[in-house]
C-alpha cells in the first residue's frame, strides 16, 4: 500500500488535536497503520526546539522564529514522516509548513512565498497529499480554547485578534492556490459532525493512492 501524508491546518481553538484522534481511529479502523505527530515538537531535537521557540521570555525576532519552525520541520521530514512513509505507512500531522505561511507570514508579516521556499528547502520539496484546513471564525476559536483548562502557554496566542484573523485568511487563500491539495472544512459544531466533514475528502484521497 502505498504512504499518505496527511496535515491538519487551522486556527487555535478550531479543533485539531479532537479531530486528529478521530480521524487517527477512522483510518486504523480502515486497516491503516498510522503515524501521529505535531509540528513544532514531533522528534527528540523539536520537543527542543518547540520549547525555545514557544516558551523563550522576551521576544524572538520573527526571522528567528521562522528558522526555528524551519529547523525542526526538516529534523521532523528527515528522520520520522519519509521514513513512514516509505514504509506505505499514514501519516497524521497535526500543523506542517502551512503553518507557517499563516503564523509567520501572514501572522507575522513576513513575505510568504519566502517562508514556504525556506520549509520547501527544508523538507526537500515534501508536501502533504491531503491538507484539512478546519476553517473556524477567530473569535469561536479563541472561546474554545478559553474553555480548555489545560491550555497551554503560547506565545503566539498572546497575540490579538487581528493577529487571528490575517491568519485565517492566509489559510484561506493558500486552500484557494491549492484546491486539489486542500480540502477546508467547517469547523463549527459536534467533534461528531466536524469529524464526517473530514473523512470524506481522506477517503477520497486514499481511493486515489490504492
Ligand atoms: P500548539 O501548542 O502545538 O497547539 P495548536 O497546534 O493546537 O495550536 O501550538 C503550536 C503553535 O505554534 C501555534 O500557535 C502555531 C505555531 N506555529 C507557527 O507559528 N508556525 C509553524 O510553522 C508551526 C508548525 C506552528
Amino acid at each position: 500500500m502505498s504512504g499518505a501524508f496527511i496535515t491538519l491546518e487551522g486556527g487555535d481553538g478550531s479543533g485539531k488535536t479532537t479531530q486528529a484522534g478521530l480521524l487517527q481511529a477512522w483510518l486504523e479502523e480502515q486497516g491503516r497503520t498510522v503515524v501521529r505527530t505535531r509540528e513544532p515538537g514531533g522528534t527528540e531535537l523539536g520537543i527542543e526546539i518547540r520549547r525555545l521557540v514557544q516558551h523563550t521570555e522576551g521576544h524572538v525576532a520573527p526571522r528567528a522564529e521562522a528558522l526555528l519552525y524551519a529547523a525542526d520541520r526538516a529534523q521532523h521530514v528527515a528522520t520520522l514522516v519519509r521514513p513512514a512513509l516509505e514504509r506505505g505507512e499514514v501519516v497524521l500531522q497535526d500543523r506542517y509548513l502551512d503553518s507557517s505561511v499563516a503564523y509567520q507570514g501572514a501572522g507575522r508579516e513576513l513575505d510568504g512565498t519566502q517562508i514556504r521556499d525556506l520549509s520547501l528547502w527544508a523538507t526537500d520539496g515534501l508536501l502533504p497529499h491531503l491538507t484539512i484546513l478546519l476553517d473556524i471564525d477567530p473569535a469561536a476559536g479563541r472561546e474554545r480554547m478559553a474553555g480548555r483548562a489545560d491550555a497551554p502557554y503560547d506565545r503566539l496566542e498572546d497575540t490579538g485578534l487581528d493577529f487571528a484573523e490575517r491568519v485565517r485568511d492566509a489559510y484561506l487563500a493558500l486552500a484557494e492556490a491549492e484546491p486539489t491539495r486542500f480540502a477546508v472544512v467547517e469547523a463549527s459544531g459536534s467533534p461528531d459532525e466536524v469529524h464526517a466533514r473530514v473523512v470524506s475528502p481522506v477517503r477520497a484521497m486514499l481511493d486515489t493512492r490504492r
